[in-house]
């Protein structure tokens, strides 16, 4: 049964301390396998490989390997370059709605952090849905502590936050058109976090999400590195899903990022999108690539038309939760995030979403892609339109 080897199976080798990912006859290695291979440091050799014969070893070791359970091959592992995953001590979400409690359910189960504070003006709200959580550990074994809160004061000391609070769309609107609404909430959240929580990496889930995003940098007075926007991961997601259901593929076998602005400027990457390891062209027809660009683009809005009261909460929590991986250094490699560019991809100034490398104080730098002119244009096209936002 010929496999697909793709990113995600070299990288979880590395973090298992292989430096060698066995290639087998008929094997299907994508593209971003090798990209990823040659990156972190692991050859992709052809197989079978011969297997050193089972190890002699004196009786000490031995008895060591029975008192410790370790097979007759073990070897102390290798110590992987990745620095070591962590728990956050405490994660704060501002905002305990649809996405806020999404998100928390999913930290919980994830066991991410020690402590979840769930915080959010509407009375009682986030303190049921801590306790709801805390209720469910006694199925789920979840180890985090959660707590609820109508106080933003809360965030004191957490390591990451999550800022979710604000109004959301009603069929028709724009999400600039929740600019000065959510704008206010962003400026309290910023205040609570720059003061309570000066060391936090700040994930914005609010919209408008670039401009958000960008009002949180400059109210908390925070290093680019640590305001992080999501966005990205949400648009890629629903981007690889449209595709994967055109070609009739699992997403898992689809590689396909969306940048720039989490609105009408979004840019679906179609240059490097890939379907087990193969050009979006061998599966599916020009049309369809279209039309699959155009469900990345507008699926939020596709929800809010059906909801008719709020936006998306699922694949947003799952789109954060995955930032949170990244940081916490459970996922490597590249990730779309929303971050302040200082020149990258020739933009300066604005809040854009670009695929970064992160870890746990937030962004360690931005990847330069090899993406066309044409997507390079559109990434300067939906720079200007948020400047020009930000400026109204
Ligand atoms: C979305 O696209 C809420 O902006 C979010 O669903």
């Amino acid at each position: 049964m010929a496999r697909v080897i793709g990113s995600e199976a070299v990288e979880d080798a590395r973090q298992r301390g292989r430096t060698v990912f066995e290639i087998l006859p008929g094997d299907i290695v994508t593209e971003m396998a090798r990209e990823t291979a040659a990156r972190i440091g692991i050859r992709l050799a052809d197989g079978p490989i011969e297997r050193p014969a089972p190890v002699r070893t004196d009786g000490t070791t031995a008895m060591r390997r029975v008192l410790y359970r370790r097979s007759a091959r073990w070897a102390a592992p290798a110590r992987t370059v990745q620095p070591r995953a962590r728990r956050f001590s405490r994660l704060a979400i501002v905002g305990a709605g649809g996405v806020g409690g999404n998100i928390a359910h999913l930290a919980a189960n994830a066991d991410i952090a020690e402590e979840i504070v769930l915080i959010d003006i509407a009375r009682g709200v986030a303190a049921a849905a801590a306790l709801d959580l805390n209720h469910a550990a006694g199925i789920t074994g979840a180890g985090a502590r959660c707590l609820g809160s109508e106080d933003l004061g809360q965030v004191s000391g957490a390591d990451a936050v999550v800022v979710t609070a604000g109004r959301a769309r009603t069929p028709g609107m724009t999400r600039s058109d929740l600019m000065d609404a959510n704008r206010r909430v962003i400026h309290a959240a910023a205040e609570a976090i720059r003061t309570q929580a000066p060391n936090a990496v700040v994930i914005v889930v609010t919209n408008p999400l670039d401009e958000m995003t960008a009002e949180m940098l400059r109210a908390t007075g925070f290093p680019r590195e640590r305001v992080l926007g999501m966005a990205g991961t949400l648009d890629s997601s629903r981007f690889r899903s449209a595709l994967a259901a055109a070609a009739k593929v699992s997403p898992a076998d689809v590689s396909a990022i969306t940048l720039g602005s989490h609105g009408d400027e979004m840019a679906p990457i179609l240059s490097l999108a890939r379907i087990k390891g193969l050009p979006l062209s061998k599966f599916l027809s020009e049309d369809e690539i279209g039309a699959c660009a155009r469900d990345a683009v507008t699926g939020g809005g596709q929800v809010v038309a059906l909801r008719r009261s709020g936006s998306a909460t699922i694949a947003p929590a799952h789109a954060t939760v995955e930032i949170l991986d990244h940081v916490r250094g459970v996922r490597a490699g590249p990730v779309p995030v929303s971050v302040m560019l200082n020149g990258e991809y020739g933009v300066d100034g604005v809040v854009l979403g670009v695929p970064a490398h992160l870890g746990q104080t937030g962004l360690v730098r931005v990847e330069i892609l090899n993406i066309s002119e044409t997507e390079r244009t559109a990434l300067r096209t939906a720079a200007d339109a948020i400047r020009h936002r930000l400026s109204q």
